[in-house]
């Protein structure tokens, strides 16, 4: 088994449109272990570095604005391989793409508002988290019921 650690963040639209339950809940129902949660809003210098590698791109302002618009929920995710399999919950970038059953599949309609974001890799994931979260805010707790999420 391959624990991982993941970054997501129930986006502005997210909130607005009162998704954030229902965004948890997917992620609680696949049997990932909720780490760490903090309701905040973004500071541009933060929106700014988080979303670093898309610096110079067309979307880049209208994505600052967009991450700045409204608070957000953050929050830190485990599991096996949760990395890919919290991105495959969420679906393709692009909402019309993306498969009815994933997040941005069922709630989204354009790639502005996909309303989640998800580490793309396990050294994504890491960068973001110590963004967002200071060490001692990360839960270290047993879960019962892992014995019957996995073998
Ligand atoms: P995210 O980082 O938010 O989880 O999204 P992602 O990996 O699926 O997609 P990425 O390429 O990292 O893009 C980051 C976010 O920028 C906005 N975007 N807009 N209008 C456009 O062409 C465009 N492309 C990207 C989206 O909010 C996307 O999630
Ligand atoms: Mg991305």
């Amino acid at each position: 088994m391959a624990v991982e650690r993941t970054y997501l963040m129930v986006k502005p639209d997210g909130v607005q449109r009162g998704l954030c339950g229902e965004i948890v809940s997917r992620f609680e129902k696949k049997g990932l272990k909720l780490v760490a949660a903090k309701f905040t809003a973004i500071s541009k210098a933060t929106a700014e570095s988080h979303y670093g590698e898309h610096k110079g791109k067309k979307f880049y302002d209208s994505l600052i604005s967009y991450m700045t618009s409204g608070p957000v929920l953050a929050m830190v995710w485990e599991g096996d391989g949760a990395v890919a399999v919290c991105r495959g919950i969420m679906g393709k970038t692009n909402p019309q793409e993306s498969a009815p059953g994933t997040i941005r599949g069922d709630f989204g309609m354009v790639t502005g508002m996909n309303l989640i974001h998800g580490s793309d890799s396990p050294e994504s994931a890491a960068r973001e988290i110590s963004l967002f979260f200071r060490p001692e805010e990360l839960m270290a707790y047993g879960r019962s019921a892992d014995a019957w999420i996995y073998e």
